[in-house]
């Protein structure tokens, strides 16, 4: 199986259009075009699920069992808060690695609190559209 999931959380559909002073300019789109450009020469399939919603992450976090070799996550806000979605991460096999955009420990001190990296394989911040692709990188290695 050579699969990888690349999951966004909430109002990351608004990138390119929100604090592009902090998150730059590109959208989600370019990211998951830049993403899959990258899989597809390595061999692996791409697929992209964005969601405002926490359930709808969890959900897709779960049938990721058996389904993908890793997950690319992006939380956004649900990093600071979420004990669902740290429960989830915990429960399921493929390894997950968390993404932020910005340095979030250059920010307001909530944003430095991470509830998931404890249950997560990696965690990569401030790089940038980067950060996507080396943790894509990353989990196409361990294999
Ligand atoms: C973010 C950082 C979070 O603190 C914030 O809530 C986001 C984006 C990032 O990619 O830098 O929505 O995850």
């Amino acid at each position: 199986m050579k699969r990888l999931l690349l999951l966004n959380g909430p109002n990351l559909n608004m990138l390119g259009n929100r604090e592009n002073d902090v998150y730059g300019d590109f959208s989600l789109a370019d990211i998951e075009e830049s993403i899959e450009r990258l899989t597809k020469e390595c061999g692996y399939e791409l697929e992209c699920f964005q969601s405002n919603h926490e359930g709808e992450l969890i959900d897709k976090l779960q049938d990721a069992n058996g389904q993908f070799t890793g997950v690319i996550f992006n939380p956004a806000a649900y990093t600071h808060t979420s004990v669902a979605l740290r429960d989830t991460i915990k429960a399921i096999e493929p390894p997950v690695i968390e993404v932020h955009i910005s340095n979030v420990h250059r920010r307001e001190e909530f944003r430095s609190k991470s509830l998931l990296a404890p249950v997560c394989y990696g965690q990569i911040v401030g790089l940038g559209i980067k950060g996507y692709k080396l943790a894509a990188m990353a989990l196409i290695e361990k294999e």
